[in-house]
């Protein structure tokens, strides 16, 4: 707690540590053991997300990708003349550059990440291939309130996007409160673009989650991995396994750390005790609907306008125009 304080006072890459630390050491605590999706991006977590986007049995990015490109023409024709695009979580810019390119009407583009340095990059790389659109990346945390740049909240109409169905690492309730931070964010005469991972068969859900080559197992073991260097945990890699599945009643992937046997292990100075078999919980995924979104998007004033999905139906961009009701109030 002290180690929080202290960071909204003079913010330092030690205090980016704590509280990772204050994190993981509550959700070790916790009956059953959880660390947050968050932590896995770390340099070589980044990397093998990447690298887990090329697996044949990862089909989201790919699906995502071809809906965007076949699509673009149609989907830009809800971004009215002047309009300003947001990006939530801009991790890269291969997505947004679809739609900026098939959108040259638009005034501005404000990419907006927790990490300052990969907005500003994407930016740098973004700007001699768009020379009449301003870019203006914004250095924050798109879960809590802040405010756009001037050009963007000057603009006739803003536009929100946030692929990758990164919406899914949401609990329900987690999105239902982004939806309706995104409204505040955007204000009135906005509209969002939302990619969003589809329900479908389970082997197909599975073998996304457990590739052939173990990506995926190295990527959520990498998470141990970055406890021992930056907590200094002994986590002893070979006694725990990726185990992914999911979950029919509430339409998720989880993904789970499982001890192999019954240990200790240290992190952070603190001592926690694993059953052969217990597990960390390190991710959801929520799979939705074009209906189960559109309930939830409704309910925080957003309405339905407009779904564009893959031949196969496993993935969807779905477009929502804030109404009155979701509008904030002055
Ligand atoms: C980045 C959250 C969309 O849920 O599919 C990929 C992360 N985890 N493989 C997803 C992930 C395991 C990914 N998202």
């Amino acid at each position: 707690m002290v180690a929080l304080a202290r960071s909204t006072v003079m913010p330092s890459p030690s205090d980016e540590t704590s509280e990772f630390a204050v994190d993981v050491l509550k959700g070790l605590s916790a009956t059953r053991k959880r660390v947050s999706p968050k932590y896995f991006y770390d340099a070589v977590g980044s990397q093998l997300f990447d690298q887990i986007t090329e697996q044949p049995e990862y089909y989201p990015t790919r699906c995502e990708m071809r809906i965007l490109q076949d699509n673009a023409a149609d989907i830009v024709k809800l971004i009215p003349e002047g309009a300003a695009l947001v990006e939530f979580g801009s991790g890269s810019n291969k997505k947004a550059r679809i739609l900026l390119k098939s959108a040259p009407h638009l005034a501005a583009y404000v990419p907006v990440d927790i990490c300052g340095e990969m907005v500003e990059q994407e930016a740098a790389e973004l700007r001699p291939d768009f020379p009449g659109l301003n870019i203006h990346p914004v250095t924050a945390d798109f879960t809590q309130e802040f405010e756009l740049p001037e050009e963007a909240r000057n603009a006739p109409a803003r536009i929100g996007l946030f692929p990758g169905s990164t919406i899914g690492n949401f609990e329900p309730h987690e999105a239902a409160a982004f939806l309706r931070n995104a409204a505040k964010i955007l204000g009135p005469n906005s509209k969002l673009i939302i990619g969003a991972d589809l329900v479908k068969p389970a082997e197909v859900l599975n073998a996304a989650y457990n590739d052939a080559a173990g990506v995926t197992a190295r990527f959520n073991l990498n998470v141990l991995v970055r406890m021992n260097r930056e907590l200094g945990a002994t986590f002893d890699l070979d006694t725990f396994e990726h185990h992914a599945f999911f979950n029919r009643e509430r339409n998720r992937i989880e993904m789970h750390l499982a001890s192999l046997k019954r240990q200790k292990v240290k992190v952070a100075g603190e001592c926690f005790e694993f059953r052969a078999g217990e597990t960390i919980h390190t991710e959801s995924s929520y799979k939705y609907s074009v209906e189960s979104l559109g309930a939830l998007a409704r309910g925080v004033g957003w309405a339905p306008s407009g779904v564009w999905m893959d031949e196969d139906k496993y993935f969807s961009i779905q477009a929502f125009t804030l109404t009155e009701a979701g509008s904030p109030k002055p």
